[in-house]
């Protein structure tokens, strides 16, 4: 559904596959690069490894069973008597490159003030717009339980500014009062609709999801706090401070940067 090679989807999901030890509680990504990791964890499980996967969605469930990656639900894994969530591995629909890979984990020291009025500085590296397949709310559920929590991409995904469309997903019953609310926060709220059927796009939770141009989202933690102190928004698909490693699947090989 998205740009960028399989091939180079496929190096970065087996990279991040690969990161995986015995024992760990895997969170399972959603759309076609983290399925990759998916499938290659399954043959990994053939070979012996012992993990077990906790699903982000309908979709990567089908593939788990697909690939006999025994399963946790979210809340047995990080329930009191929970294993808790090692490590996940998920896709992103658009990755901020920040000031540049040679300054990743440098901290903010040299970034502009918040509130400084400079309108071109990038964003902070490994905020992520996420939620094209509609398994944001999950997704980020479990990518913000886990101990680290692994992105996999191939390049078109990356960019040093967010500026793809956020999507929110509403409560059907707060959909015109949502819209509202994203007007005056700036966006501009469009339905997503379902290509083979008539009507919405319905999540794996029975919402709506608002697709959400804001221009450049030149401060992702702001307008994350905002978006989130809306009634009615169940989870927004700006995922801000929860990456720890990118894997990026290029022509030939692959790149890791940590966050
Ligand atoms: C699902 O809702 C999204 O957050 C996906 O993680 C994202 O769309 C990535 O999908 P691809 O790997 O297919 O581009």
């Amino acid at each position: 559904t998205s740009g960028g090679s399989d091939a180079m989807k496929r190096r970065a999901g087996e990279s991040a596959a690969a990161a995986v030890s015995d024992g760990d509680v895997v969170g399972l990504g959603t759309g076609s690069t983290a399925a990759h990791a998916i499938r290659r964890l399954g043959d990994r499980v053939d070979a012996g490894l012992d993990i077990r996967g906790v699903p982000t969605s309908f979709a990567s469930r089908e593939l788990a069973v697909e690939a006999a990656i025994p399963c946790l639900d979210l809340p047995d894994a990080v329930g009191p008597d929970g294993p808790g969530i090692d490590v996940a591995i998920d896709g992103a629909d658009q990755v901020a490159t920040g000031a540049g890979a040679a300054d990743a984990g440098r901290g903010e020291a040299d970034a502009p003030a918040p509130g400084s009025g400079v309108s071109d500085s990038p964003a902070p590296g490994g905020a992520l717009i996420k939620g094209g397949g509609a398994a944001h709310a999950r997704e980020k559920l479990v990518d913000a339980a886990a101990d680290r929590f692994l992105v996999v991409a191939d390049p078109s995904k990356e960019s040093p500014r967010l500026d793809r469309s956020v999507p929110i997903e509403v409560l059907p019953a707060g959909r015109t009062a949502v819209a509202a609310a994203i007007r005056e926060a700036g966006g501009e709220p469009t339905l997503r609709r379902a290509e083979r059927k008539d009507g919405p796009v319905v999540t794996d939770n029975g919402n709506l999801v608002l697709d959400c141009p804001f221009g450049e989202v030149a401060d992702p933690a702001a307008l994350s706090a905002t978006l989130s102190s809306i009634p009615g928004i169940v989870e927004h698909g700006l995922f801000v401070g929860l990456a720890d490693e990118i894997h990026v699947g290029t022509e030939s090989d692959v790149r890791v940067d940590e966050v």
